[in-house]
């Protein structure tokens, strides 16, 4: 906690803690009202609200709705007749007329599901139950049965569950897989005076260096297309909704490694990129780690892998398809979930400070050079970019309520945001790529840079280094 208040951090969103089997690393939860032993108790909980309110922070926790573990007692309760759970789910008859087969491998078909709908973790969406007699739809893993929302009182045990949190002490929820598709809707279910979302987060931009919205099919990414996406949804939203602002997650690879060059500019690669993005208007987030420019692992093997949505694709696509697995990996490298969720690197040790025993992912061996411990303090750090970056974000206006410009949209390297606000100007520019860049900058205070400015006769002041990012003011 004194690290994240040292960061500047002022909310904690913590990823789901709450009882589980963890087949989704807690995206599937089995009692809502208790927290997981692995993680603690209630009454660490407790500690850690009192803890963050003591320093001035919030804590926002995942609120899982949209499906339960199948581990739960509503979801066992509803196999049997006349129990009040019984209408919880999404149960279904098999398709009339259809022949299945009780053979059919899992993941496979068994040919008389209610309709042909694949699940987000590949394989059919739905799971046939022995004891019901019936197939239950699940969007994600079979373990993740979908609630049923139009059951009236599914929405009163969940509304009942989520006023007793906030009773505890918690600031808030990050509601998983509430899908707001549309520029339209993010807009108006964020618009303050509907009292609904505070803010939203969009995935358009995150599927731009993927085929078909494909994480383990990742295609180069056309950096025009980036900005355009960011400028669409910052205008768009602009006076009414509000953004959410980020480029990592638990979902996502690590983004120095998927868009910036982690092996030979690290910092100013990681650094350009969260120097960008924080100059759009919204609320920036930053996952654990992105702060010291933490990268994908290096995997070497399917075993090494944990990720339910990882092993699903490499079950469908190598064990029942039959592609070459040589093919199918290197989108498993580049595009795994398991990127983002190797232990936080503290310090250059075994086991990297976060722990002594076995993590449930190995450490990353670049931990050795690349922890918290080599750059808390350390001038020219990409912890300490963080921290300036973060407390400009608080203190300049501009950057909360200026309009926003995109200039120069179809340079294919160069990105340039200019927001504005009661006349002053302040200008983001950088050089999105491991080449130098010749452009003339604008005037003003330099607030925020990621390389040692340029020295009169050493370099000339319109030179961009590999990756160059600047916050200008004037
Ligand atoms: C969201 C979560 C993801 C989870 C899925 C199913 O996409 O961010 O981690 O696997 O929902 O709950």
């Amino acid at each position: 906690m004194p690290y994240l208040h040292r960061l500047g951090v002022d909310v904690v969103w913590l990823s789901p803690v709450l009882r589980s089997p963890m087949q989704d690393n807690g995206y599937d939860i089995s009692d809502y009202e208790d927290i997981d032993p692995i993680f603690g108790t209630l009454g660490d909980l407790d500690a850690l609200v009192e803890a963050l309110h003591e320093r001035g922070m919030r804590l926002v926790m995942d609120l899982v709705v949209n499906h339960t573990s199948s581990e739960h007692s509503w979801f066992r309760d509803s196999r049997t007749p006349g129990s009040p759970c019984h209408d919880w789910y999404i149960w279904r008859d098999p398709k009339p007329g259809a022949h299945p087969d009780p053979a059919a491998p899992a993941g496979t078909p068994r040919g008389d599901e209610p309709n042909p709908w694949m699940s987000a973790f590949f394989g059919p969406a739905w799971t046939w139950d022995a004891e019901r007699g019936e197939y239950y739809l699940h969007l994600f893993a079979p373990g993740q049965p979908d609630l049923n929302w139009d059951n009236p009182n599914v929405r009163l045990e969940i509304f009942a569950m989520m006023r007793r949190w906030l009773d505890r002490g918690i600031d808030g929820f990050r509601m998983d897989v509430i899908n707001l598709i549309s520029n339209d809707q993010a807009r108006a279910t964020t618009d303050p005076s509907r009292g609904e979302l505070d803010m939203v987060f969009q995935f358009e931009h995150m599927a731009l260096d993927q085929e078909n919205g494909n994480r383990f099919c990742p295609i180069p990414l056309h950096l025009p297309a980036m900005k355009r996406t960011r400028a669409r949804w910052n205008l768009g939203l602009s006076g009414h909704g509000w953004n959410a602002l980020y480029l990592s997650n638990h979902d996502q690879a690590r983004p120095v490694s998927r868009y910036g060059d982690p092996v030979s500019h690290r910092h100013a690669s990681a650094t350009a990129w969260a120097g960008m993005l924080h100059a759009h208007q919204g609320t920036p987030f930053v996952y654990q780690g992105e702060e010291i420019g933490m990268a994908n692992y290096p995997w070497a093997d399917i075993s090494e892998l944990r990720d339910v949505e990882t092993l699903g694709y490499w079950h469908e696509h190598v064990e029942v398809e039959g592609e070459n697995p040589a093919a199918v990996w290197p989108g498993i490298v580049a595009g795994s979930r398991d990127n983002a969720r190797t232990p936080m690197q503290w310090d250059g040790t075994p086991g990297a400070g976060f722990t002594t025993g076995d993590a449930w992912l190995p450490v990353n061996p670049d931990h050795l050079d690349v922890n918290v411990a080599a750059q808390v303090g350390v001038p020219g750090s990409t912890f300490e970019f963080f921290r300036r970056m973060i407390s400009l974000r608080h203190s300049l206006r501009v950057l909360v309520d200026g309009d926003f410009d995109l200039l120069e949209p179809d340079h294919p390297v160069l990105w340039w945001v200019r927001r504005l606000w009661h006349g002053r100007t302040f200008d983001a520019v950088a050089n999105m790529s491991s080449d130098g860049l010749l452009w003339d900058l604008p005037e003003g205070d330099v607030v925020l840079a990621n390389c040692a400015p340029p020295v009169h006769g050493h370099r000339p002041a319109d030179r961009l280094s590999p990756w160059e990012m600047r916050w200008i003011v004037s």
